[in-house]
């Protein structure tokens, strides 16, 4: 495809079939991480093993400072508070730098019309690695592109775009995290159930999280949702080709007592063009202490969070929180170390 079609390209999903993402196969460096298809187990076994590194050295304050000469940019086109600032910290524990656009994305050029690409070409002169957060599915694969296409022009190293969740496609270094926060816990994914629960068309996270445990042996997927939230087919397809036994059903009490592991998910409000629709549906299924209860003891409660409602009230959350099967908390601090692994391999590091 010549040059000025892709300029003329509107529609980011187009770049899921113009860029091919680069398999990792054991050598992270230089590349753009922009889903969980580029991931073979061992890469995931090196991540993790790198990722429980960094929680050693954090726990002790023995951090040597390996990315003192390089610079992070986060680039978020949507909200985020875990993802935008474990990256930070995840930067500044390594020894690097980050920069932003100082006042929001909003008031970037952004503001003015320009274009992604164009946005990322400019932020790829002054980063080492981007991080990039945008709703559109596809735009990550855009970005990968462009960054690609302007260091060659510019004779430079590729600088990486990590995706921080594009729209309702993936959302992989969640996928890593929570991935992590079940191995870290039972040892190994193999063999175990996963009830998701919540709006599995819209939640990016759920999409990766699932790929990812196709990938391991014997997993079973419980999809709880309801009709109209179902997980997409397409993916559903994809799961069970890789040999995932994978069951969709609106019964979560149905589900709850044979589950490993839970993962709730948020409705994704800003997903629904009805307002009326939203308020319909979001609360189709919260978990209350009570609701809990239902599940076995030795199992985890995951949830990527903001939590917004689908754990009931502020109390009812307190009880939650308090529950030892509870481990969302686990899974925000894992972040910090997966995205510290992430950050060193990509930048050659590891
Ligand atoms: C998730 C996201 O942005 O997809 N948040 C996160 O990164 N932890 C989940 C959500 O917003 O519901």
């Amino acid at each position: 495809m010549g040059k000025e079609i892709l300029e003329d390209l509107r529609n980011t999903e187009a770049y899921l079939e113009i860029y091919i993402p680069e398999r990792i196969s054991g050598d992270f460096a230089g590349k753009s991480v922009v889903t969980v298809d580029q991931f073979e187990r061992r890469d995931l076994d090196l991540l993790f093993n790198v990722a429980q590194e960094m929680r050693n050295k954090v726990r002790r304050h023995e951090l040597a400072l390996p990315l003192m000469d390089y610079v992070l940019a986060n680039i978020f086109y949507e909200p985020s508070t875990r993802t935008d600032m474990s990256f930070q910290a995840a930067m500044a524990r390594l020894g690097g730098r980050f920069i932003s656009a100082s006042s929001g994305v909003e008031f970037s050029s952004v503001a003015k019309g320009e274009s992604l690409a164009d946005t990322i070409r400019a932020i790829a002169c002054y980063a080492d690695v981007i991080v990039l957060r945008h709703p559109k599915v596809g735009a990550s694969y855009e970005a990968a592109y462009y960054s690609k296409m302007v260091c060659k022009k510019l004779e430079k190293p590729n600088v990486p775009i990590i995706s921080a969740g594009d729209g309702i496609g993936e959302h992989p270094t969640q996928g890593f995290l929570d991935l992590f926060t079940i191995v870290d816990k039972f040892g190994e994914a193999h063999g175990k159930t996963v009830v998701m629960v919540g709006d599995l068309k819209n939640g990016r996270t759920v999409h990766s999280l699932s790929k990812l445990l196709a990938k391991m042996d014997s997993v079973r997927l419980i999809c709880v949702s309801p009709e109209s939230l179902k997980m997409p087919p397409g993916l559903v397809n994809q799961l069970r080709y890789s040999g995932c036994v994978v069951k969709e059903t609106p019964d979560l009490m149905g589900a709850l007592p044979t589950a490993d592991i839970i993962y709730l998910t948020r409705v994704q409000k800003e997903r629904f063009a009805d307002p009326d629709e939203y308020e319909s549906i979001k609360d189709f299924y919260v978990i209350t202490p009570e609701i809990l209860s239902s599940a076995p003891r030795h199992a985890i409660f995951c949830h990527p969070l903001p939590r917004v409602s689908e754990m009931g009230t502020p109390e009812q959350q307190d009880i939650l929180d308090a529950d030892p099967r509870s481990f969302y908390f686990h899974q925000m601090e894992n972040g910090l170390f997966v995205r510290m692994a992430l950050l060193a391999a990509v930048l050659g590091k590891v």
